[in-house]
C-alpha cells in the first residue's frame, strides 16, 4: 500500500496514510479476543434494541441489526468466518461484516457507543458465564470430596506438622479440609461475581453520550445486576478481572497443595493412595514407572495463574483515567487464567472419586512415629500431672521407645510406670489410635462421629449458594 493512501479504517477519516503493516499486526488484538464473539453480539443486540425503544433507530432498523448479528453468529460458530487481523478486534470484525451483510444500517450500530464500553461489557458478560462454569466444576469437585471423606471417616491415617508424624487423624477428616479450602474459593468466586455484574455500556468513550440511552433497559436485556455509575471508571475499570485472578490463583494454590500431598502419597515411599491408571502415565525409558502426571501437572500450572494475577495488577499500576490501550493486554491473562483453573478443576473432579485408598499402610504410618504421644500427655494431666510434667515425662518414655525401637503401645505397662506411678492399665487403651482420634469429640476435631456431622453440615452448604448457611 502506498504511504499517501488514506486509510481504509473504520476509524480512518483523519488519517493521511495507511497504518505501517507491522504496527497492524502489532496493535491487533482479534487473534486472541475472537473468543468473545458471542458476547459481543449478544452486547450489540441489547444495544440496538434500546436504541429503537428510545428512538434512536427504528424498529425496523433494529431488527435488521439483529437479524444480521444472529447470521454472524452462526456463520463463526460453523467456522465460516474471515477474521481479518486489519479490522484489529473482534468488534471490528463483525461490524464491518454486519454492514456488507445488511447494507448501510449496519452503519448505525455503533450510534452512541464506543469499543471502550463494548469491550468492557463483553469481557464482563464472558466473565460471568465463566465464573458460573467455574463454580459448577468446583461444586462437582466439592461433592466428590464430600463423598470420599464420607467413606474414609473411620480410616486412620497420620496427621503431620513439618511434614513429621504429629498426631493420628482420619482420612475423612483430611479430606474435608480440603473441602474447606475449596468452599471458600466458592465464596470468593461468588462474591467477585457481584462486582463483575456491572453493566459498564452507555459510557461510551468515556463521557457519556449525547444520545436518550437508557441503560436500565440495556442492562436488563443483558441481565446485568448494576449500571456502572461513573462513566470514566466504567470504561477503565478492570478490578473485576483482577479481583477474579486473584480468586483463580487462590484456587489454584489450593489445588496445588491438594496436588502436592497426591504426588507425596502415590509414592513408594508412603504408599497411602493409588490413582487409577487413567489418571496417570508411564516412562519413556523405566518400564516400572506410574507417574502422577495429572497432579503434577496442576502443581505447575498453579505458576501461571499466579503470574497472570502479577501481569494484571501490574498492567493496571498507575493507568491514568480513563481507557487505555493497556488494557487491551488485560485479556491473554484473563482467559488463560478461566482456561487453566477450569480444567485443573474438571480434572481434579473427574479423578478425585478415583482415589483408591491403602487403609492398612495409613494405618501402619500412624502407628510410628510416636502418634499417640499427646493422648499420653493428656492421660497424666487428666490423672492430676500439670501438663509441662506430663510433657517431659512423655518425652522421657519417647527417647525410651527411640532407644529399643519400640512404639509408645508396645511398651510393657510396668516400664511405663517407671515414668510416672499415675500410669495405670488403663493406659493402653489411650495409646490406640483408634482411641486417639475418637477423643477428639468436638465440632472441628477429627472423631469419626465429627467428621460424618462435618460431611452432613457441607451437603447443606454446598446445595445452598456459597456462604448462606454460615
Ligand atoms: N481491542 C481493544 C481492547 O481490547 C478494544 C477497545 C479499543 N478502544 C480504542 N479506543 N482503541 O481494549
Amino acid at each position: 500500500m502506498s504511504a499517501k493512501k488514506p486509510s481504509d479504517k473504520p476509524w480512518g477519516g483523519r488519517f493521511t496514510e495507511s497504518t505501517d503493516a507491522f504496527v497492524e499486526a502489532f496493535t491487533a488484538s482479534v487473534g486472541f479476543d475472537r473468543r468473545l464473539y458471542a458476547h459481543d453480539i449478544q452486547g450489540s443486540i441489547a444495544h440496538a434494541r434500546m436504541l429503537a425503544r428510545v428512538g434512536v433507530l427504528t424498529e425496523a432498523e433494529a431488527g435488521q441489526l439483529v437479524t444480521g448479528l444472529e447470521h454472524i453468529r452462526d456463520a463463526i460458530e460453523a467456522g465460516d468466518f474471515d477474521w481479518s487481523v486489519a479490522l484489529e478486534d473482534v468488534h471490528m470484525n463483525i461490524e464491518a461484516r454486519l454492514t456488507e451483510l445488511i447494507g448501510p444500517v449496519g452503519k448505525k450500530l455503533h450510534t452512541g457507543r464506543s469499543r471502550n464500553d463494548q469491550v468492557a461489557t463483553d469481557l464482563r458478560l464472558y466473565l460471568r458465564a465463566e465464573i458460573d462454569n467455574i463454580s459448577s466444576e468446583l461444586q462437582r469437585l466439592e461433592s466428590g470430596l464430600l463423598d470420599l471423606a464420607e467413606r474414609e471417616a473411620d480410616t486412620v491415617m497420620p496427621g503431620f506438622t513439618h511434614l513429621q508424624v504429629a498426631m493420628p487423624v482420619t482420612f475423612g477428616h483430611h479430606l474435608m479440609a480440603w473441602f474447606e479450602m475449596l468452599e471458600r474459593d466458592r465464596e470468593r468466586l461468588a462474591d467477585c461475581r457481584k462486582r463483575v455484574d456491572s453493566l459498564p455500556l452507555g459510557a461510551a468513550a468515556l463521557a457519556g453520550t449525547t444520545y436518550p440511552i437508557d441503560r436500565r433497559l440495556t442492562a436488563e436485556l443483558l441481565g446485568f445486576g448494576r449500571i456502572a455509575e461513573n462513566s470514566l471508571d466504567a470504561v477503565s475499570d478492570r478490578d473485576f478481572a483482577i479481583e477474579f485472578c486473584a480468586v483463580a490463583a487462590l484456587i489454584m494454590t489450593h489445588l496445588s497443595r491438594f496436588a502436592e500431598e497426591l504426588v507425596l502419597w502415590t509414592s513408594a515411599q508412603f504408599g497411602f493412595i493409588d490413582l487409577p491408571d487413567r489418571f496417570c502415565t508411564g516412562s519413556s525409558i523405566m518400564p516400572q514407572k506410574k507417574n502422577p502426571d495429572v497432579p503434577e501437572l496442576v502443581r505447575g500450572k498453579t505458576g501461571r495463574v499466579q503470574g497472570h494475577l502479577v501481569a494484571l495488577l501490574t498492567l493496571m499500576k498507575g493507568q491514568p483515567l480513563a481507557y487505555n490501550k493497556d488494557n487491551q493486554e488485560d485479556k491473554e491473562p484473563l482467559f488463560d487464567s478461566v482456561d487453566t483453573v477450569k480444567d485443573c478443576l474438571r480434572v481434579f473432579a473427574d479423578m478425585v472419586p478415583a482415589i483408591q485408598p491403602r487403609r492398612e499402610r495409613m494405618r501402619e504410618a500412624a502407628r510410628s512415629g510416636f502418634s499417640t504421644a499427646t493422648d499420653l500427655a493428656d492421660y497424666l494431666v487428666r490423672k492430676g500431672v500439670p501438663f509441662r510434667d506430663a510433657h517431659e515425662i512423655v518425652g522421657r518414655a519417647v527417647r525410651l521407645g527411640l532407644d529399643t525401637g519400640r512404639d509408645l503401645a508396645e511398651i510393657p505397662l510396668a516400664e511405663l510406670q517407671a515414668f510416672s506411678p499415675v500410669i495405670a492399665d488403663d493406659v493402653h487403651q489411650v495409646l490406640t489410635l483408634d482411641g486417639s482420634v475418637a477423643a477428639r469429640d468436638h465440632l472441628g476435631g477429627t472423631a469419626p462421629a465429627q467428621v460424618r456431622a462435618a460431611i452432613t453440615r457441607a451437603r447443606r452448604r454446598l446445595a445452598a449458594p456459597p456462604g448462606s448457611t454460615d
